[in-house]
């Protein structure tokens, strides 16, 4: 028993047999959890039940739980890679209690499975418990240690008491929590980072390695920093890492040389190979080994976050997915790939965990395609940021500095994708901090300004400074109204403060109170008017300085407006009316997607106007045809139901509950903004403003679909009147393809059916003709067109041709000459076939039947007609003295 497979599932046998229902893993989304960015420990998923909240029908549980640390006490994402055992994504086993047993068990349990099941060394072992607190008012926990002594056999000595860092376990700053006990295992003496004397129990470096917590819950924190209040009844959660007991147990240095980790390094080493055309050995070079740990380990995060549908994004818990991805690509650099490569790593990690997570199998394609379209674009960018961060560092280092500013951060992220934290990784190793502060004044201005930032900030940082003072002086009242009477607080113009602005003045107005909103989650800004005593100025746009500036941009169209006035001021009400329709339509629309497509959908960006919507989702195929009519009418079934749509200020988790669609962001406070409609249908978070009804949407309708980037899609559409206009004019253009084809709408495709054969058809003669005009006129010498005593005159000879065809090439000579006379000569089965034949207004006197006879003559064959036209039939052998016949016919004709 020895792989990391064999040793999950004996620990969940094991803790089945002592009557624990075994539960799967959680996704690596909390349940309904803004404080938590992902699951980081086993007992998430049952916080509910350990504090009362929720019953399920079994008071004991085990689970191996995907987690994801990215930050915390020890797991700074700089230590990933560099220590023995730190990880982003990591499983832990766990058993669990619901007020069932409590200390005595789980450490009967804990020690037998690792004595009698693993079979680890029990004189190796070490237990701590908590040594108390007195702030909390909590003494230390006599009752495990004399537990340890009975249980393990052990003197005191080998049971160590400690604070409250090591000893005392809470999920957050609030949830469930209690006094904690840890077991060591002594790796033994060595060579170990903090160096041997001074090592014991408790030291940071990982000779005495904590393998497993045992968590006695005892309290539950219901605000931060408040007071420990009792849980309903005492209870045990306990984790265990299984990448740590792996390494233990196959007796491994790190946990990058066990099973779990090694086929993964193995992998990427072959994909190095293939790329340097030489082996770059795991083992050999202590910095190399880092980046394959840092790719082995972030590839197991990224694989199964992108199974859990947390996709790379510029915020929330896809900020996280991205950072990660991108740091892996930078280290796969540093190794010396080029081209994608951690696509292929992470379906490595497919292989290699999906028997224990069969999800990871059913996304294989979607992770691939995901982490794929992550490299690629990050990939785009990567050398040119790259080059740019470590000029500024030379330079910085130059000039003996060692902090890199918040312009050269913004411009990385904005421009470059080097998201601030990556940034702030890279600079690290090089001894360098970053500026963050500075970094998010500039993002802040570009929200505000929705534009770029000026590659110098000082102009901004006038903005700053004033607009800062101005925060939490506006109020926004236009959810429910569309007008105002308002006071000009600030007047700014490229970032100065002014007191007025005179009439062709363009500026940005500040008022206390305002109907506008301003541009965000994809909803443009409201347009209007100001009007003051003094004068009046046209709202072109609205946007917002951090949360809650509003800022007006105004043009003066009449007068002036000064600081302090009071004045009126109105929303367009007509524009604001489609852009409500159009809000409500995403969200519909947005709801229907995943309702068709699956919930993989997951929005990437929107805008919403008054006449259209754009909306950009994931998704890695084009929509046909039925999947955009079956979205379109699963919209209008909720559009004619005309129900009411409801928004209401909830807390995070009741909203989480109700389904809304969100994702963890720091823009969420603890009362968010619900906006639902239709019976169990759309639910989301949401700031815009929406129709009261759902019938005010009108008729959607998606007028076309996008690529923007693999694995993004686009699709606009219309509402409200926009789509009455929409649909009317494609309808008047329909009436008018009919009337041009002489038909109804009615009967246009079998119209269309008829004209398109038709085509076919002509298209296919044309090919014929065109075929034999070149075969007549492939003849050379025997072509031509020439003149006898002013009498026009051409022949010409198809070597294989019928009499249809030599016909069409006498007509054709007589239309080129006007005037005058043709002969034109073709062989069919073996045999020469010839016309003479004459213009209309044909030389007086110049008999073609005549000619005809004469000809055949010639031809040895037989023939005649009439003056304007004779035709006649002989030997093909002969056709060159006809020809000569024929011209001295005409000869002779004319002297
Ligand atoms: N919740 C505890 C921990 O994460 C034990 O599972 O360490």
């Amino acid at each position: 028993m020895k792989t990391t497979s064999q040793l999950r599932e004996a620990f969940i046998s094991y803790f089945e047999k002592k009557e624990h229902r075994r539960v799967p893993s959680h996704s690596l989304i909390p349940p309904a959890d803004p404080t938590l960015l992902f699951v980081n420990a086993g007992m998430v998923q049952f916080k509910d039940i350990f504090v009362g909240q929720k019953t399920v029908d079994y008071t004991r549980a085990t689970s191996s739980q995907k987690c994801l640390r990215v930050s915390g006490k020890h797991n700074d994402l700089e230590n990933v890679g560099r220590t023995a055992r730190h990880h982003t994504f990591f499983e832990m086993l766990g058993n669990f209690s619901f007020g069932n047993y409590f200390k005595r068990e789980a450490i009967e349990f804990a020690y037998e499975f690792l004595i009698h099941t693993v079979g680890l060394d029990a004189s190796r072992m070490y237990y701590t418990v908590f040594g108390g607190d007195p702030s909390d008012g909590i003494g230390s926990d006599k009752e495990a240690i004399q537990h340890w002594i009975d249980v393990a056999g052990v003197g005191p000595e080998r049971v160590l008491e400690f604070g409250k860092k090591d000893n005392f376990w809470a999920m957050g700053e609030t949830g469930p929590c209690g006094p904690c006990s840890e077991i060591l295992f002594d790796r033994g003496p060595g060579s170990w980072a903090c160096g041997e004397d001074s090592c014991a129990p408790g030291c940071d470096c990982d000779r005495y390695v904590e393998i497993w917590n045992l968590v006695f819950m005892q309290f539950e924190r219901k605000v931060a920093g408040g007071p420990l209040l009792p849980l309903p009844a005492p209870s045990i959660d306990t984790g265990m890492g299984l990448e740590r007991l792996a390494c233990i147990v196959q007796g491994k240095a790190t946990n990058y040389e066990t099973d779990a980790f090694m086929p993964i390094i193995r992998h990427t080493g072959k994909l190095l190979e293939e790329v340097l055309g030489k082996a770059l050995p795991y083992g050999v070079d202590a910095e190399n080994d880092v980046a394959y740990h840092v790719i082995a380990d972030h590839a197991r995060a990224a694989a199964f976050l992108v199974a859990d549908g947390v996709y790379p994004d510029n915020e929330g818990r896809g900020y996280i997915s991205r950072l990660l991805m991108r740091r892996a690509v930078r280290f796969g650099r540093k190794l010396g790939f080029k081209a994608p490569f951690f696509y292929q790593v992470c379906d490595r990690v497919v292989g290699l965990m999906c028997d224990a997570y069969p999800d990871l199998e059913a996304k294989r394609q979607l992770i691939g395609k995901v982490v794929m379209a992550e490299e690629e674009s990050f990939s785009r960018t990567f050398d040119d940021g790259r080059r740019a961060l470590e000029a500024e560092m030379d330079r910085l280092s130059g000039n003996q500095q060692k902090k890199l500013g918040g312009e050269i951060l913004f411009w990385l992220h904005d421009e470059r994708g080097f998201q601030p934290d990556l940034v702030e990784v890279i600079a690290a190793e090089q001894g360098f901090t970053v500026d963050r502060q500075g970094y998010q004044q500039l993002m802040d201005v570009k929200r505000a300004t929705s534009g770029k930032v000026a590659s110098s900030s000082s102009g901004a940082a006038g903005n700053i400074s004033q607009l800062d003072k101005l925060a939490g002086k506006v109020e926004f009242t236009g959810y429910e109204s569309l007008q105002e009477q308002s006071h000009i607080l600030a007047i700014l113009v490229d970032g100065r403060d002014v007191s007025a602005l005179s009439e062709g003045d363009e500026g940005l107005l500040v008022m206390d109170r305002t109907p506008f909103y301003a541009e965000s989650g994809g909803q443009v800004g409201d347009t209007g008017t100001v009007v003051g005593p003094s004068g009046a100025a046209d709202v072109t746009n609205t946007t917002r300085y951090a949360a809650d500036v509003t800022l007006h941009h105004v043009r003066v169209s009449k007068g002036c407006l000064n600081v302090g006035a009071t004045v009126d001021v109105r929303v367009d009400a007509r524009r604001r009316t489609g852009i409500r329709a159009h809000h409500s339509g995403t969200h519909l629309l947005h709801w229907a997607l995943a309702e068709v497509l699956g919930e993989h959908i997951k929005q990437e960006g929107s805008q919403v106007r008054p006449d259209m919507l754009r909306f950009d989702f994931r998704h890695f195929s084009p929509l046909t045809l039925d999947d955009i009519e079956q979205i379109e009418k699963k919209v209008a079934r909720l559009v004619v139901g005309n129900s009411a749509v409801e928004t209401r200020v909830t807390g995070m988790e009741d909203a989480m509950a109700s389904g809304a669609k969100a994702f963890f962001d720091e823009k969420y406070g603890e009362q968010v903004r619900l906006v639902s409609m239709g019976e169990g249908a759309s639910r989301e978070l949401c700031g815009g403003i929406h129709v009261g009804q759902t019938g005010e949407v009108g008729p959607l309708k998606v007028t076309k679909q996008e690529a923007v980037s693999s694995g993004v899609r686009r699709i606009y559409a219309v509402c409200h009147d926009a789509a009455t206009d929409y649909l009317l004019e494609r309808e008047r253009k329909l009436e008018n393809l009919a009337a041009v084809l002489n038909t109804s709408v009615d009967t246009l495709d079998s119209r269309v059916d008829k004209l398109l054969q038709r085509n076919d058809d002509l298209e296919k003669q044309v090919k014929q003709l065109k075929r034999k005009l070149l075969e007549g006129g492939a003849g050379g010498p025997d072509t031509e067109m020439f003149e006898v005593n002013g009498i026009g005159a051409a022949y010409a000879f198809i070597p294989e041709g019928e009499v249809s065809a030599m016909r069409s090439m006498s007509d054709m000579l007589r239309d080129r000459l006007k005037e005058g006379v043709v002969l034109v000569g073709a062989v069919s089965k073996g045999r020469l076939m010839f016309v003479v034949a004459a213009t209309k207004d044909h030389p007086s006197g110049f008999h073609c039947g005549k000619a005809v006879s004469q000809l055949a003559k010639v031809v040895n064959g037989r023939g005649g007609g009439k003056a304007d036209f004779g035709q006649g039939g002989g030997e093909p052998e002969r056709w060159t003295e006809a020809v000569q016949l024929f011209r001295d016919l005409l000869e002779r004709h004319g002297s």
